[in-house]
């Protein structure tokens, strides 16, 4: 594919690609650009971890949200994680137009107690992680790599839909209180994303305003739906998972003229209200 030359004589609407159209910031991305002519690829239509399907069109900017998600998933599976997130980026990189590409708090290894900022090094605990950070490598030095945490939003798998999900069901739920982070709200993301397009490319931290644990981010779903479920704080050991997760992984930009998030309570009210 060919990378979209701009027209100085006739001004077109920009034509993006988006990956990974099925996921919870592929779906954010496709709304937060919906003014624009957009591409949108499910893994169906374009499986990454294999080379581009004929016939795509030339492309102005490239959001490439496709991943392997699973975390503990990746412990047992390292090179299938890797042939999805570090393979697929090559593909989308090679490509050749501009190209945001999503990272993750996962790659540090949470020994901080102060935010965690675009020149802290990364160091990851998981497989999940190190792929990550070897995605950002593969995304080159010419693209925007978003570092980004804690997702949620309407649609997907994410924590805030599994308690709300759980919390209905149970009087009293155990969740870990010994990880902090920023819950960020992919449409608080995506619009920042459109934000940062604007911008020098390199590596941005962008999430939600504020930080939390698991545990106070799950009484806050509890207490903004109304429900009656008690939150049983616990350890990352009693949970016993296959991936190590960092302690801390609360992110800030350190870089001049960053896009900045609303509060993570913001963004699970916005969230609740969609979902009704
Ligand atoms: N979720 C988080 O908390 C979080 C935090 C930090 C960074 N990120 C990063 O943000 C990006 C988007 O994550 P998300 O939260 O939107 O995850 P998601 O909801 O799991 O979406 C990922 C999407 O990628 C698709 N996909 C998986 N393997 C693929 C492949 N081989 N080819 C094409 N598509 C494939 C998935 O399809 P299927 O559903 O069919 O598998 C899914 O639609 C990822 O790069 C992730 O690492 C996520």
């Amino acid at each position: 594919m060919e990378h979209a030359e701009p027209d100085p004589l006739r001004a077109r609407p920009r034509r993006l690609l988006v990956t990974g159209a099925g996921g919870q910031v592929g779906t954010a991305l496709q709304a937060a650009f919906a003014d624009e002519e957009v591409v949108a690829l499910t893994r169906e239509e374009w499986d990454v971890a294999l080379p581009p399907p004929a016939g795509l069109p030339a492309v102005d900017l490239v959001l490439h949200a496709a991943g392997w998600t699973n975390v503990d998933a990746a412990e047992e599976d390292p090179q299938g994680a890797a042939a999805v997130n570090v393979g697929g980026t090559q593909h989308v990189a090679e490509l050749g137009a501009p190209l945001v590409h999503f990272s993750t708090d996962y790659v540090f290894d949470g020994r901080k107690r102060t935010p965690y900022v675009e020149s802290d090094g990364p160091s990851p605990l998981s497989a999940y992680g190190r792929t990550k950070l070897a995605s950002e490598a593969a995304a080159g030095e010419d693209a925007w790599i978003v570092r980004t945490s804690w997702l949620f939003g309407e649609t997907g798998n994410n924590f805030v839909r599994t308690i709300l999900r759980l919390a209905a069901e149970r009087d009293e739920l155990s969740v870990v209180d010994d990880q902090r982070g920023c819950p960020t709200y992919v449409g608080h993301l995506a619009a920042a994303v459109r934000e940062l397009v604007e911008l020098p490319r390199g590596v941005w931290h962008l999430a939600a305003e504020g930080d939390c644990t698991w545990a106070e981010l799950a009484e806050t779903i509890v207490a903004e739906a109304g429900l009656d479920c008690r939150v049983r704080r616990i350890t990352s050991g009693e949970l016993g998972r296959p991936a190590l997760r960092p302690a801390y992984s609360v992110l800030r930009s350190e870089r001049p003229g960053a896009p900045t998030l609303p509060p993570w309570r913001d963004g699970l009210r916005a969230c609740l209200e969609k979902l009704g």
